[in-house]
C-alpha cells in the first residue's frame, strides 16, 4: 500500500471478508469481522475511492454434504436456502457487499480448477498414498471429527478423533479405544488412498519476501507476522489438498473421484465473487488480479484462519501467476461478558436473535468503539454496551440535534440562519479541523480511537449548547437572532459529526440526511456550512437501549439453544442467565449516573412502567456531603464523602463538576442510592451514587431534602 494511501486521490481497492460456511447461521461473533470490514469499506467509499467489497458463502465439504443428507435435501438446495438467510442477516446489519456470491459457482469452478492446473504445471503438486480411516457402511473416508472412541489417555468414552474434551489430550484417530464412525456407528477400517499435496515448503523464500517487502508496507500486523515466523521455524509441511468421493466440491482436473479440498477453493471464492461482479458491472478483472496490478487487495479475517490466508493463499496466488494480497487484516475473537462465546454457556447470540430485539446500529457502534488494528479479542460486555450506546451515542451525539432542532422548526420555520455567532463558528471549525486525523484513524482501522475522538468533539458541542443555553435565550426578549445563530451552529456541529460517524452508522446518517434535507454526505462535505437552508422537522433519531430488550434477547438465545442442543448442563446455564440478568438490572441504575446523563434531553420520555417491587429494590438514603473535592485529572467528576448514618462514610464519584464547586456542596444534604454495587473507577472505588436532575453541563441540580431529614433516613 502506498504510504500516502489516505490522501492519494483515487485508489482502486478490493476488499473481502472471510466466507462463512453454508452450514450454520451467522452469529454475533461473525459480525465483528463483517462490521469491521463494512465500516472500513464505507469509509473508503465516502473518501471517493473506487472500492469493491465482495464475499460469498463457503459451500463445499463433508459437513455440508452430510447436513443436506440429514435434512433429506440436496446440498444445492441447502446452500441456496442458507445463502438467502446469510444475505438477509448481513443486509439487516447494514453490511453492504458489492457482491455476495457462492463458492459453488461456475466462476469458482473454472478459477479453482485452473489454479490447480497452474500449480501442477509449476511443479508444486505431488501425489502420495496415505492411510486413513474409512467407514465401510457409508463407504467414505472419515476426517477426525467423524471418528469417535475412548480417549487413549483418560479412557473417557465418545471423544473425537483428534482430542479429548475431558482431559485435553491430543492424539491420532487410530489411537482411540474402540473407534467408531460418528456417521454410521460402524467400526472404521484402515484404507489406502492417493492424495494430492501442495508443496508449501518450496514457497518459503517467496513467503519470507512477501512478509517483509522492501519499501512497501508489511502485509501483516506484528502479532500475525510473529506467528508466521513461528511457522517458518517449525518448518512448512506439504498441504493435503484432495479429498476422495463422496464429497461436495469440485473435481480435480484429470483425477476422477478426487475433489479439491474446501480450503483450496474457498479463498479462490474471493476471486470468483469479484469475477461475477466484473461480469455484472463491466469491470476489468485482470487489472485487479494480474501481477503488478495497481489495485490494493485487502482480506479481513479472524486469527483462527491466518495459516490459510498468510501461507497457503499468497503462495497459491503467486505460483498460479496472480498478484498477492496488499494486506491481511486480522482481528481477534469476540467474548461475551468476559467469557468465550459458548453454546453450552448460552452466550451464543445469533444475528437474527439480536435483530429481533435490538437496533443493529447499537452493535455497529459498540464494536467500532472496541475495535483496534491489533489482533486482540474484544468483549461484548452487556452492561457496558447499554451504557456506551445510551450515554455516548444518544446522550452525547443524538442529543446535540435534539437540543436545538425544535427551536429551528418552531421559531424559525425550519430555516437555518445565514451566519453563526463567533463561538459557534469556532466550535464548528474545531470539529472540522479533526477530519484528517479521524480519517487516518479509520484508514488504520483504529476505530476505537476514532470513536473516542468523535465523542470528545461531541462533548465540546454539548458544552457549547450548555453555555449558550438556547432554552434560556428562547424565553428572553430580543434574543431571536442569537438564538437562531446558536441553533444553526449546533446543527452544523451535528452535521460534521454525522459525517465522521457515517461509516459506522449508515442508517442513522441517512435519517440525519433526510432531517437536514441534504444529499448523502461524503467525507469532502466536512468543509463548508449549512446556512440559509431549510431543514425538516426533527423526529427522534434513536431510542435508548432498555434492559428488558437485553433480557429478552438473552432469553430468546437460551431458548434457541435449548431447542437446538439439549445439553446436560442446561439447568446450570439457565441459572447463570438469570443471575446475570439480575446483575444487569442492578447495573442499570449505575449506568445512569449524573455523568452519563449529562447529555439527556430535558423532554426525555417517561420510562417503561415498573412494579412497586422493582422500585423497592433501590435503597435510597439521605446523605450529608461531609466533604467535596476536586480530583486531579478528572474533567467531570467530584469526589464526595457522604455520611449516611453508617459507621464509615461512603466515597462517591459524581459527574457534577460542570455544575458545582466543592464549596457549594460541603455540608449539604442530598439523596443517594445506597445499595448500588460499588464500581471501580479510574480514581478509586465509587460506593453509590447521588441523584441529580437536568440535561447536563451547568444544567444539573442535585436533589436536596426539606429541612429535618437526617443522614441515613430511608427515602420511600
Ligand atoms: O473459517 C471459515 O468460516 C471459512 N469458511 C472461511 C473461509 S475464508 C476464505 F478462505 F474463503
Ligand atoms: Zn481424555
Amino acid at each position: 500500500m502506498p504510504s500516502d494511501a489516505t490522501t492519494k486521490s483515487s485508489r482502486k481497492i478490493l476488499v473481502t471478508s472471510a466466507l462463512p460456511y453454508a452450514n450454520g447461521s451467522i452469529h454475533i461473533g461473525h459480525l465483528v469481522e463483517y462490521i469491521q470490514t463494512d465500516i472500513w469499506v464505507r469509509f473508503q467509499k465516502m473518501r471517493a475511492h473506487s472500492c469493491h467489497y465482495v464475499c460469498a458463502d463457503d459451500t463445499h465439504g463433508t459437513p455440508i454434504m452430510l447436513r443436506a443428507e440429514q435434512e433429506g435435501i440436496t446440498p444445492e438446495a441447502l446452500i441456496e436456502r442458507v445463502h438467502g438467510e446469510h444475505f438477509k442477516d448481513f443486509s439487516d446489519f447494514a453490511i453492504e457487499f458489492d457482491n455476495y456470491h457462492s463458492t459453488h459457482s461456475d466462476e469458482n469452478r473454472e478459477l479453482s480448477q485452473d489454479i490447480y492446473r497452474r500449480l501442477d504445471k509449476a511443479g508444486l503438486i505431488t501425489k502420495r498414498t496415505i492411510e486413513q480411516l474409512y467407514d465401510p457402511e457409508k463407504e467414505m473416508f472419515l476426517s477426525d471429527r467423524f471418528i469417535k472412541g475412548g480417549c487413549p489417555k483418560c479412557r473417557e468414552p465418545d471423544q473425537y478423533g483428534d482430542s479429548c474434551e475431558k482431559c485435553g489430550a491430543t492424539y491420532a484417530p487410530t489411537d482411540l479405544i474402540k473407534p467408531y464412525s460418528a456417521l454410521s456407528g460402524a467400526t472404521p477400517v484402515t484404507k489406502e488412498s492417493e492424495h494430492h499435496f501442495f508443496q508449501l515448503g518450496e514457497c518459503e523464500a517467496f513467503l519470507k519476501e512477501w512478509l517483509n517487502p522492501e519499501g512497501d508496507a508489511a502485509p501483516l500486523q506484528l502479532e500475525a507476522a510473529n506467528k508466521m515466523n513461528e511457522w517458518f521455524e517449525a518448518g512448512l509441511r506439504d498441504w493435503d489438498i484432495s479429498r476422495d468421493a463422496p464429497y461436495f466440491g469440485f473435481e480435480i482436473p484429470d483425477a476422477p473421484g478426487k475433489f479439491l479440498y474446501v480450503w483450496l477453493d474457498a479463498p479462490v471464492g474471493y476471486m470468483a465473487s469479484f469475477k461475477n461482479l466484473c461480469e455484472k458491472e463491466g469491470l476489468d478483472f485482470d487489472s485487479y488480479w494480474q501481477p503488478g496490478s495497481d489495485a490494493e487487495l485487502y482480506h479481513f479475517i479472524g486469527k483462527d484462519i491466518l495459516y490459510f490466508h498468510a501461507l497457503f493463499w499468497p503462495a497459491t496466488l503467486k505460483y498460479a501467476g496472480y498478484r498477492t494480497p496488499t494486506k491481511i487484516c486480522v482481528h481477534g475473537f469476540l467474548t461475551v461478558d468476559g467469557q468465550k462465546m459458548s453454546k453450552s454457556r448460552g452466550t451464543f447470540i445469533m444475528a437474527r436473535t439480536y435483530l429481533d430485539h435490538l437496533n443493529p446500529e447499537y452493535l455497529r457502534y459498540y464494536f467500532a468503539a472496541k475495535l483496534s488494528d491489533r489482533v486482540e479479542d474484544i468483549d461484548l460486555n452487556l452492561e457496558d454496551f447499554t451504557a456506551r450506546v445510551n450515554s455516548n451515542l444518544i446522550g452525547k451525539y443524538i442529543n446535540i440535534a435534539s437540543r436545538s432542532a425544535g427551536f429551528i422548526s418552531k421559531r424559525f420555520d425550519g430555516q437555518l440562519a445565514a451566519t453563526l455567532d463567533d463561538d459557534g463558528a469556532k466550535l464548528v471549525a474545531e470539529i472540522q479541523a479533526q477530519a484528517e486525523q479521524i480519517a487516518a484513524r479509520f484508514e488504520a482501522r483504529q476505530f476505537s480511537e476514532a470513536m473516542r475522538e468523535i465523542m470528545a468533539l461531541a462533548d465540546q458541542a454539548n458544552e457549547y449548547v450548555s453555555d449558550k443555553a438556547p432554552w434560556v435565550m428562547a424565553k428572553a426578549e430580543g434574543q431571536e437572532q442569537p438564538l437562531h445563530q446558536v441553533c444553526t451552529a449546533i446543527i452544523n456541529a451535528f452535521r460534521v459529526l454525522t459525517i465522521y460517524l457515517k461509516p459506522v452508522l449508515p442508517g442513522l446518517a441517512a435519517e440525519v440526511e433526510a432531517f437536514l434535507n441534504i444529499e448523502p454526505l461524503q467525507w469532502s462535505d466536512v468543509d463548508g456550512l449549512l446556512t440559509d437552508h431549510t431543514i425538516n422537522k426533527y423526529k427522534h433519531l434513536m431510542k435508548r437501549i432498555e434492559q428488558p430488550q437485553i433480557d429478552a434477547m438473552l432469553e430468546a438465545s437460551a431458548a434457541t439453544l435449548q431447542q437446538t442442543r439439549p445439553s446436560p448442563t442446561r439447568h446450570g446455564e439457565a441459572q447463570q442467565t438469570e443471575s446475570q440478568q439480575k446483575k444487569r438490572k442492578v447495573a442499570k441504575a449505575e449506568t445512569t449516573t449524573p455523568d452519563n446523563r449529562a447529555g439527556h434531553a430535558v423532554n426525555d420520555e417517561i420510562d417503561n412502567t415498573i412494579q412497586f417491587d422493582d422500585f423497592a429494590k433501590i435503597d435510597l438514603r439521605i446523605a450529608r456531603i461531609v466533604k467535596a473535592d476536586h480530583i486531579e485529572g478528572a474533567d467531570k467528576l467530584l469526589q464526595l464523602t457522604l455520611d449516611i448514618g453508617e459507621e464509615k462514610t461512603r466515597n462517591v464519584f459524581a459527574g457534577i463538576k460542570s455544575a458545582y464547586s466543592p464549596a457549594e456542596l460541603t455540608g449539604k444534604l442530598t439523596v443517594m442510592v445506597a445499595n448500588l454495587a460499588p464500581r471501580k473507577m479510574r480514581f478509586g472505588l465509587s460506593e453509590g451514587m447521588v441523584l441529580a436532575a437536568g440535561p447536563g453541563g451547568k444544567e444539573l441540580w442535585i436533589l436536596e431534602p426539606h429541612e429535618g431529614a437526617q443522614p441515613g433516613m430511608k427515602v420511600k
